[in-house]
């Protein structure tokens, strides 16, 4: 079969390498793709926004399968158009990718079937918004835009001030445009948070092995939030007992909902949990595997990453069994000085890294000129590490990121550290 990939992250390079390992796979294809996806599979040259061009391009090279895991490629509606010439899909397609795509869809779906999520209120009034805020007298407060926003739509307002500047930012001044126009305001949640991704064909969920991301730029959870920084799994707060609750009160219900709604969910469902002490919440639902968490679970997984694939599609998952390593992985990402904000590109990488079993080295942000390989990206490489334990996957990733050089080279010394600093006998 002739598979294709869209995307161009540490994300698609992952799947790529997994894909890979499929033996009814005869030839992969990258789109637009990155300086690693061009070895692991073919190249093209089109915009993941370009409906009309990839169908073009599916038709024209006759691919047989079509992995869809960006966030916007999925609210643009590539699955469906796909879809309609025949070719089946990895991804859900766009009314079910809102889950993801406007927070209040995803807001109103929890509180309708009774998942548990932080107290909200939806405004598309910013005189209404700013009276609410008002009124508060709890701090802090949630303020999240409704739309995509590149991550940086959520905001964690300290006081009235913080939270008036944040609803005049995004409903005034249009910081995002049209996703920011309608808005959440919600409860603040304190806990532990856990990033569970799950295969889904829309009847049948299962779920893959837990991570925890590291979301803010700096150590110990300081300065901005990003992409992400690294992450670990599976996440020792996402115990046996915590995992039984979420498939009973939040998976389980989630999928049924969407079924109910007329929008049932195919491909990876990705679950942010909050683990608070009255249990797990829903923070947020993304619509396709998350970045980096797919560096450090996809290296976890035993069975055949394409044969599940075309389980959520052709919906027969529930006879699949689904296996992962009893190991830990840890993924550090390197980052170029300054992202997420201001950051120099076009440097040159050095691996000086051997081949080495477990040991991946996935691409989120690399060109090649001139045969060298180049940072282009905030995000640069993705180094990620299976071992026996947690603490040889932490010890093993770092090593590995130590040794890859290039200029602006950054990042955070502390993934995994609070994971392996849990309490053994506490809750959260
Ligand atoms: N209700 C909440 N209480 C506490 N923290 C929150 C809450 N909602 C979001 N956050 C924090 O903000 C981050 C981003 O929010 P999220 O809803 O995941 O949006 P996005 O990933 O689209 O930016 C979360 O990972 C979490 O750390
Ligand atoms: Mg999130």
């Amino acid at each position: 079969m002739k598979v294709l990939v869209i995307g161009k992250g540490g994300r698609e390079d992952a799947i790529l390498t997994f894909l890979q390992k499929s033996k009814e796979i005869e030839k992969l294809y990258c789109l637009p793709g990155n300086a690693n996806t061009q070895k692991k599979a073919e190249n093209a040259n089109i915009s993941e926004m370009d409906n009309e061009k990839i169908v073009e391009f599916v038709k024209k090279e006759k691919i047989d399968y079509v992995v869809v895991t960006p966030d916007n490629p999925l609210s643009n509606g590539l699955v469906d158009d796909i879809e309609k010439i025949g070719v089946s899909c990895f991804g859900p397609n766009k009314k079910a990718a809102e889950i993801e795509s406007s927070k209040i869809f995803a807001k109103n779906l929890m509180k309708k079937y009774n998942i548990k999520t932080a107290d909200f209120e939806v405004f598309d009034n910013c005189e209404k918004a700013l009276e609410y805020v008002n009124s508060l007298e709890k701090f802090p407060t949630v303020i999240k835009a409704d739309g995509l926003a590149f991550g940086k739509g959520v905001i964690i307002a300290n006081n009235k001030e913080e939270a008036k500047e944040a609803i005049i930012d995004m409903m005034q001044n249009e910081k995002f445009n049209e996703s920011g126009k309608k808005i959440v305001i919600e409860e603040f949640l304190e806990g532990v948070e856990v990033s569970l991704l799950t295969f889904t064909d829309g009847k049948t969920i299962k779920p893959m092995v837990s991570s925890m991301d590291h979301k803010r730029a700096l150590e110990n959870d300081k300065g901005p939030n990003t992409g992400g920084m690294g992450v670990i799994a599976p996440n020792p707060f996402y115990t046996k007992e915590i995992a039984k609750i979420c498939e009973e009160e939040i998976l389980k219900p989630t999928i049924n909902a969407m079924q109910k709604e007329g929008r049932p969910f195919k491909g990876c469902l990705y679950f942010g949990l909050m683990i608070t002490k009255n249990g797990p919440y829903v923070i947020e639902y993304n619509c396709r595997f998350g970045d980096p968490e797919t560096q450090a679970v996809l290296p976890l997984l035993k069975t055949d990453l394409f044969k599940i694939m075309k389980a959520t599609s052709e919906g027969n998952l529930e006879n699949l069994e689904i296996e992962f390593e009893e190991k830990s992985c840890a993924c550090v990402v390197l980052t170029s000085k300054g992202y997420p904000e201001k950051y120099e590109t076009g440097f040159e990488i050095r691996f000086n890294q051997e081949e080495e079993e477990n040991v991946f080295i996935f691409h989120s942000g690399t060109k090649i000129e001139n045969e060298k390989i180049l940072t282009n990206g905030g995000r640069v490489i993705a180094c990620s590490c299976v071992k026996d334990t947690l603490k040889e996957a932490i010890e093993k990733a770092y090593e590995v990121a130590e040794k890859i050089e290039f200029k602006n080279k950054f990042y955070r010394k502390d993934i995994g550290k609070k994971a392996l600093n849990k309490p053994i006998y506490s809750n959260v």
